[in-house]
């Protein structure tokens, strides 16, 4: 558990975090996997129900076809390996987003480049990755040691807080 004090490192650590899609083509080891996946395991979920599963996707023909489940997965292609989110019943949505964050800050913490993926065919999906009656993939997250050229797609950066922030009430 990390303590309040400088937080100096962890703020710009957050504020710098960007999806990556460009990956070298080894394999992410198995330690690297587990202390991801474990990130994955502590993020808080509503009233700590937990209701998410993961399936890690490395192997290549596994990988192409869950692929073909998303219209924008080229990250999930170039990539050694993907967690699919998996909602167990009763899960929400927002508490896989929080996931998909936990995983990328936690692969960025240990040198692992990530872009979050929207699986737009869940019951392709589902077929792909032998998930049981009543368990979603929305979204999946790439992983892959970052190639040298790997930087943000988008370069707009992000909106000022002028145009996002109001004070109790929307104006
Ligand atoms: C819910 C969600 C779904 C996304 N789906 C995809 C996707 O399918 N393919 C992709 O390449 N990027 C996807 N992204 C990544 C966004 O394009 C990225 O977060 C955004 O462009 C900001 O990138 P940056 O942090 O590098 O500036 C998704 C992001 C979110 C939050």
């Amino acid at each position: 558990m990390i303590t309040l004090g400088d937080m100096s490192d962890h703020y710009a650590f957050v504020v710098g975090l960007r999806a990556l899609r460009d990956y070298q083509p080894k394999p992410i080891t198995e330690e690297d996997m587990t202390a991801i996946l474990e990130a994955a395991r502590w993020t808080g979920s509503s009233k700590n129900l937990q209701n998410w599963s993961f399936v890690v996707v490395d192997e290549p023909g596994v990988k192409s076809r869950f692929a073909d489940c998303g219209k924008f997965t080229v990250p999930i292609r170039n990539a050694p390996a993907a967690i699919a989110i998996i909602e167990e019943p009763g899960g929400y949505e927002f508490d896989s987003g929080r996931v998909a964050q936990n995983i990328m800050l936690a692969a960025a913490a240990i040198g692992i480049a990530s872009c979050p993926i929207t699986i737009h065919s869940h019951q392709k999906a589902a077929e792909v990755l032998g998930l049981p009656e009543g368990r979603k993939c929305r979204y999946a997250v790439s992983l892959g040691y970052p190639a040298p050229n790997a930087g943000p797609k988008f370069k707009g950066g992000r909106k000022p807080l002028d145009e996002l922030v109001h004070h109790n009430r929307y104006s």
